[in-house]
């Protein structure tokens, strides 16, 4: 778990063209559904690829703490004996998430369900993010959830509620508020349906399928009836587009640069950020799609190209809702004006992620001018300076990629919290070619 108290540094400089090969590790929203769903399976599942990170840490840490026994034979791997659907015990203490709003979301669908009590707690980051969101429509379910004054964390989920299903309209295209509906769905009576404004992400369709579950998903909407029982499957969890963003947007902006990026997951509903940077020109080649575990993969080759702003279609930002921090570097070192809208949502992640790239890229000399839902970016120079990352980790990786073609070093301050999506980024960064370390923090 991150220590508020230490504080990491990045000083990123102009790097070398990118060149190689590289695998960045397993995705992180498969990788909290596999150890839930293991862990509410009958029998024993094993998971490779799984991501060594804060977030998922913490995700399989909580259900130790409900009584799952999980092995780890070897780092990115885990065997989740689960114990089925009602063999969850309450810990009799708060659980903690971190910073991680898909565990927070998520268990809090899991948890509504069960006959014991729970709290549910975060850092300092997820106890300011919008729980009612997902603490309304599952007390419209029947649940038991008290949150603080403006719906926020920690969430108290009273035990033995009888849950209905429920038939609902999510006001803002949500996974994770979907997913949650969807879990607490398996321990409702009768149906659950969820309908999304925009598709989004759907591992917890893809996956309660794999586990035996049936539901009836098409893009928009899911449902499934309560009441069956999940079986122990192996999942392989492809490697995360949205770590391997950081270096789709750098091997395009750095001169020279040629890289391929391995086994990167591919499902539809993620790779928004690929058609955008397609858009402005960027040269990216799929090779060798093929499927893992029921996920479709392909390596990504890139190469640098001169990159052209464009008008982001607002229909395209759910697909890459994580990747828009990315795509504000594209622009800055792309010729001509970007406009993005329709992405609110930024606002209301580790950090406001609108604010803090705007911030930051001002800081780098950029042309941005902020809006409520995005930002106006006139591509140009990029200088070096100083940017907070507000301890969120895709600012921090955004502006180590935007130091490579900056005119001089780029201090990034408040970099700890990278670890809980991208374990190990400064040694894989710097394999491929970025230039960025550790930096002492009283300079
Ligand atoms: C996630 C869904 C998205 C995304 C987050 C992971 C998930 O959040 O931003 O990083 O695993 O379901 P929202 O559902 O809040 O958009």
């Amino acid at each position: 778990m991150n220590d508020p108290s230490v504080r990491e540094d990045w000083l990123a400089t102009p790097g070398a063209a990118l060149a190689g090969e590289v695998r960045v590790p397993g995705d992180k929203s498969v990788s909290h559904r596999a150890v839930m769903l293991g862990a509410l399976a009958e029998g024993s599942t094993r998971v490779r690829g799984f991501l060594e990170g804060e977030d998922t840490r913490a995700t399989a840490r909580v259900f130790e703490q409900l009584g799952v026994h999980i092995d780890t034979p070897s780092p990115s791997e885990r065997v989740v004996q689960g114990v089925g659907l009602h063999g969850l015990r309450g810990a009799g203490y708060a659980l903690d998430c971190g910073n991680a709003g898909t565990g927070m979301r998520l268990l809090a669908g899991v948890l509504a369900g069960q006959g014991f009590d729970s709290v549910l707690v975060g850092d300092a980051s997820l106890s300011s993010r919008p729980m009612r969101r997902v603490t309304d429509p599952l007390i419209a379910m029947g649940a038991d959830i008290q949150a603080d004054p403006g719906g926020l964390p920690p969430l108290r989920i009273g035990g033995g509620r009888t849950l209905h299903g429920i038939d609902y309209a999510l006001p803002v295209a949500s996974a994770q508020v979907k997913s949650a509906l969807l879990l607490a769905g398996l321990y409702a009576r009768g149906e659950t349906v969820v309908r999304e404004p925009h598709p989004t992400r759907d591992y917890t369709e893809r996956m309660l399928a794999a586990f035996g579950w049936p539901v009836d998903s098409a893009p928009g909407i899911a449902r499934l009836h309560g009441g069956h029982c999940l079986r122990a499957t192996e999942i392989e969890v492809p490697a995360d587009f949205s770590s391997a963003a950081f270096f789709l947007v750098a091997a395009c902006i750095v001169p020279g640069s040629e890289l391929l990026l391995e086994a990167v997951g591919m499902n539809p509903r993620r790779t928004g950020l690929l058609h955008a940077l397609r858009a402005m020109g960027a040269d990216i080649g799929e090779e060798n799609l093929r499927e893992h575990g029921g996920e479709p993969v392909a390596d990504l080759r890139v190469r640098y190209a001169p990159l052209q702003g464009i008008e982001l279609p607002a229909a395209l930002v759910p697909d890459m809702i994580d990747e828009v921090p990315a795509l504000f570097v594209a622009a800055a070192c792309a010729r001509g004006r970007t406009v993005i809208r329709g992405a609110a949502e930024l606002r209301v992640k580790e950090s406001d992620r609108i604010a803090g790239m705007a911030a930051g890229l001002r800081a780098l000399g950029v042309a941005i001018e902020e809006t409520p839902d995005g930002a106006v970016i006139d591509g140009g120079r990029i200088k070096g300076g100083e940017v907070d990352s507000r301890g969120d980790h895709r600012i921090a990786m955004s502006f180590a990629v935007a130091a490579q073609v900056a005119s001089g070093a780029v201090r990034v301050r408040d970099v700890a919290n990278v670890a809980t999506s991208f374990p190990g980024f400064v040694p894989v960064a710097t394999a491929a070619g970025l230039a960025v370390a550790a930096a002492d923090t009283n300079a």
